[in-house]
């Protein structure tokens, strides 16, 4: 069960990074633009940021498989921790099989259906990145999704990682882990809400309020 973090902000990347309980991390092309920064660099910090091999999706653009690869090329060669991010499509799929072959890890993005996620996983994708949020925006489950792709890649055996994406609250954290997720990428505002709960503040009210009257007794 992993978290990865769905930013490209670097400020906000290190100080949850720096909570230890972040397993790696999700950029896209809209993230990059809300920064206005060089993706390359947003990369290279955050892949420095993690003091092991972590996985940090850099998404490719472009047209035909060619233009994916090149792009991915130059990300390659940036940082071990690298992941390429590739769209569902017959190109992206195209490439992603290539950089599997070669030992690259890939993750398949905008992940929409079953049979998209079957794909995925026949291209050699070390990730598919269902989203969640979005279908639900559609009046689609997206939790439902990612309970589907999970049968039928535990029935077949298929190694390729779900990463439950474009999570939009804490309760779609422990749905999407509870139905066969084995990641979830997550926006900074929902992993800092995870730890929040009313019954915990109350009791730790209570516990340091009955702590001082005891150390007061003691004294
Ligand atoms: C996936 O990796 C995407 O970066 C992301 O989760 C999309 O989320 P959104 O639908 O909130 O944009």
């Amino acid at each position: 069960m992993k978290l990865f973090l769905d930013s490209s902000n670097t400020e906000v990347v290190h100080d949850a990074v720096a909570t230890g309980l972040i397993d790696g991390v999700t950029t896209n092309p809209s993230l990059m633009m809300k920064e206005g920064k060089d993706p390359r660099d947003v990369i290279l910090q955050i892949c420095n940021m993690f003091g092991w091999t972590a996985s940090v999706s850099a998404e490719v653009v472009g047209e035909t498989a060619e233009e994916m690869l090149n792009m991915a090329d130059d990300y390659i060669d940036i940082h071990p921790s690298v992941t390429i991010k590739l769209p569902l499509t017959p190109e992206g799929l195209k490439a992603c099989k290539e950089l599997s072959e070669d030992g690259i890890s890939t993750n398949v993005t905008l992940c929409f259906s079953v049979s998209q996620a079957i794909l995925a996983a026949k291209a050699g994708a070390t990730y598919v990145s269902p989203f969640v949020g979005r279908l639900n925006d559609n009046s689609v489950s997206g939790v439902e999704l990612i309970r589907a792709i999970s049968d039928v890649y535990r029935r077949h055996d298929v190694n390729t990682e779900i990463l439950a994406a474009s999570i939009r609250d804490v309760h779609q954290v422990g749905r999407c882990f509870a139905v066969g997720a084995n990641i979830c990428t997550i926006p900074p505002t929902v992993f800092n809400k995870m730890y929040n709960h009313v019954l915990t503040d109350k009791g730790l009210e209570q516990f340091n309020s009955d702590w001082a009257t005891l150390q007061d007794k003691l004294s």
